[in-house]
């Protein structure tokens, strides 16, 4: 294939541009200041609000996907040129950013590694922090959390990416600079000293709403109504003692009303995993209500409503063997 690097100089370029230099018809740099691993909903919505304002590496799972990048995808109302690179010829950058799948988050560490960067951050959903460190070692490897939105959809004239509403991102400290650079681009985010705290929070309404929206598979403001309106109070009251065990600091009716105020406002949205099912994909469970589970059996407390729900969600996963390497146009 044809990347971006191969049209680099034979001599590297001294150091990575500053976040926000204009380099509209510049060379890309030998070493990117950023780079996204996942070019999917959530990573094209990034790279192309970055890239308004810095040089930024996106990262394909295959030669040909990345070709179709660099032809120009649209993202919201905009035609986005990636600087776009396959998963087996990463560029090297600074810092990247892993929205893979968390099923993809394995294969998304190893290809960060090789690009030496100075720090990786997942903004996935679930708890997939540990899972990146046991497979990349660069010197910061952390997890922050999103509200940001974005979905994929098939138009007649292709594949677009459009933004669902602007959120917030909250990064761990250490990484400063990718807060920076991405307040650079206009996007809300900051540092959040306690971000293990805003992880789990967010963990809690995830493993309330998002199973049982796909086992069901309603939108989620249905589940704030009978007949599921006692399961999901009576999934965060069993998830609640874990969470608070593990550094949740919202106390019982503070985290029924979080879930409650989720699910008011994202009543017409079909949760990531419901789509999931619908599109006969396999879904976030693991890193979601599967981090709740092992969270549970560290602090010896049971959660049967969530087991079952787990088994149950599982078992509408479709057979790995049977999953291909290349997935339909869909959103989240
Ligand atoms: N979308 C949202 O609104 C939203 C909001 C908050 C959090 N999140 C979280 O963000 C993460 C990404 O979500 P998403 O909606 O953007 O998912 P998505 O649309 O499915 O995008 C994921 C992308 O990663 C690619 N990928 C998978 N394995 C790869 C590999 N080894 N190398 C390179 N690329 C690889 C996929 O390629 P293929 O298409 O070829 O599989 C796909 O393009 C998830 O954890 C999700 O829960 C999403």
């Amino acid at each position: 294939m044809t990347s971006p690097a191969s049209r680099l100089p034979a001599s590297p370029l001294p150091g990575s541009p500053l976040p926000g230099s204009p380099l509209p018809d510049a060379l890309p740099p030998d070493r990117y200041p950023l780079a996204v691993i996942g070019a999917g909903a959530l990573g094209l919505h990034f790279a192309a609000r970055l890239a308004e304002v810095m040089p930024v590496a996106v990262i394909a799972r295959d030669d040909a996907r990345a070709a179709r990048l660099r032809a120009g995808v649209r993202v919201g109302d905009r035609s986005f040129a990636a600087e776009a690179f396959a998963a087996d010829a990463p560029p090297p950058a600074d810092w990247v950013i892993v929205l893979v799948k968390a099923g993809d988050t394995a294969a998304a560490a190893a290809i960060a590694e090789r690009m030496q960067p100075l720090g990786v951050l997942s903004l996935q959903n679930g708890l997939t922090g540990d899972l990146l460190r046991a497979h990349c070692r660069a010197p910061r490897v952390d997890q922050g959390i999103t509200t940001e939105g974005a979905y994929r959809e098939a138009t007649t004239e292709g594949e677009r990416v459009q933004p669902s509403g602007a959120g917030e991102t909250l990064l761990p400290p250490g990484f400063e600079p990718v807060a920076e650079m991405l307040m650079r681009a206009g996007l809300h985010a900051r540092v959040e000293p306690d971000i293990a705290r805003a992880r789990l929070a967010k963990l809690l309404v995830n493993v309330a709403i998002n199973p049982l929206a796909a086992l069901h598979r309603v939108r989620n403001g249905a589940l704030l109504e009978p007949p599921y309106r006692e399961t999901l109070d009576a999934l965060v009251r069993e998830a609640w003692p874990v969470l608070h065990a593990a550094g949740l600091t919202l106390d019982l009716d503070a985290a029924l009303a979080r879930v409650h105020a989720v699910a008011t406002a994202t009543a017409t949205n079909r949760a990531s995993m419901l789509q999931d099912v619908l599109a006969g994909r396999r879904t976030e469970i693991d890193a979601i209500t599967g981090a709740l589970l092992r969270m549970a059996a560290r602090h010896g407390l049971a959660v049967p409503a969530h087991e079952a729900l787990y088994h149950a969600v599982k078992a509408l996963e479709p057979d790995e063997a049977l999953l291909s390497g290349s997935r339909p146009c869909t959103g989240t």
